[in-house]
């Protein structure tokens, strides 16, 4: 998920939700790689406790060489798949002809997975210019040189652009004899809300020959088992993890030793500098306690990762002590 499953929150769900088998980076634009490269390649770096871990890309169809580059990239980074994006409804992705604006445009997708394979089968043909774009970074963050066993070439989109058009794109999906394809379980014109259509998750799962994921609105161990009633072969969880990397209501010290230990991590892969983007999980963590508005307030008041990180491990430790304290000043 674009600017949430960045390398420091993967591996925190990796560490504490043992059933993972499998993870996807935000989506990456195939041509910011090679012409923005410093603040695009960071969200392909790997933790080391990544045991699956696959890149996903968009664009449109004017990029296909950037297409076959970034496909060659991610193999040769360490990754073990690569995953095109044909359903984010991003109003500047859409109008850049990416995203679900490519939703029901077979030739266009054609294309792309072409290009996508091309560069796959011929990475190593691109080592020279990877050592050029990736000066100046910290190569232990990637799995340079490790030989995955198989490389997924596979599709996340939705169930289609309506109800109408829907089986066309299902059998259409089958041709590209992909690895896998997930789907969110809604047509285009819904954003992230709105009833998710599980039952036609299991239509498609049944009539696919291509191993199906679904996706939508997890966010318990009971709705994962729920789930694979109707896409045997797999769940993808997106928001459900978010703050809750367990799936399951844990402790006080459990929580906070987890938003810590989260905040540490984007500290050392990313920067002291910015820690806002981090924000959107501390506040996922605090809620749904007793004063926990009134920590978040104080918390998201904390603009230097210095002070925040003092204040955090003060919580992680003693939690018991903060919230009491907290509850005796209302
Ligand atoms: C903030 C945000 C960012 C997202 N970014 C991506 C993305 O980069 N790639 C993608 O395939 N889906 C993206 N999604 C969609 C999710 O992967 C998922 O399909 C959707 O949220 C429904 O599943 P969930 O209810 O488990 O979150 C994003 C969703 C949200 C809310």
């Amino acid at each position: 998920m674009d600017g949430v499953t960045d390398v420091a929150f993967r591996e925190i769900v990796w560490r504490n939700f043992a059933p993972l088998n499998l993870a996807f980076t935000e989506f990456v634009n195939v041509e910011g790689l090679f012409r923005a490269p410093h603040a695009t390649v960071p969200k392909l770096y790997i933790s080391p406790f990544e045991k699956n871990i696959v890149a996903q890309v968009f664009g449109n169809v004017s990029q296909l060489e950037y297409f076959k580059k970034a496909a060659a990239l991610i193999r040769y980074l360490g990754f073990s798949g690569i995953d095109l994006n044909v359903g984010c409804p991003y109003p500047n992705v859409v109008k850049n002809k990416a995203g679900v604006y490519l939703l029901g445009k077979t030739e266009m997708i054609g294309r792309i997975i072409d290009a996508i394979r091309e560069g796959v089968e011929n990475y190593s043909r691109y080592e020279s210019i990877f050592a050029k774009l990736l000066k100046g970074f910290d190569l232990s963050r990637f799995r340079i040189g490790s030989k995955p066993t198989s490389f997924s070439v596979s599709l996340k989109t939705r169930l289609g652009k309506n109800r109408e058009a829907a089986a066309n794109w299902w059998y259409f999906l089958d041709t590209l004899k992909l690895d896998y394809i997930t789907i969110h379980g809604r047509y285009s014109k819904f954003k992230h809300s709105n009833a998710v259509g599980w039952r036609k998750l299991q239509l498609v799962a049944y009539a696919l020959k291509t191993p199906v994921i679904g996706n939508g609105g997890i966010k318990t161990k009971r709705g994962i088992q729920r789930a694979l009633r109707y896409t045997p072969e797999g769940v993808m969880i997106g928001r459900g993890f978010i703050g809750n990397p367990w799936l399951e209501k844990v402790d006080f010290k459990t929580r906070f030793e987890t938003l810590y230990q989260h905040f540490k991590l984007y500290v050392s892969y990313f920067s002291d500098q910015n820690i806002l983007p981090f924000f959107k999980h501390l506040v996922a963590y605090v809620k749904g306690f007793d004063r926990a508005k009134k920590l978040k307030l104080e918390l998201i008041k904390l603009r230097d990762a210095k002070t925040l990180g003092r204040r955090l491990k003060r919580l992680a430790s003693n939690p018991e002590q903060v919230l009491g304290q907290l509850r005796a000043d209302f």
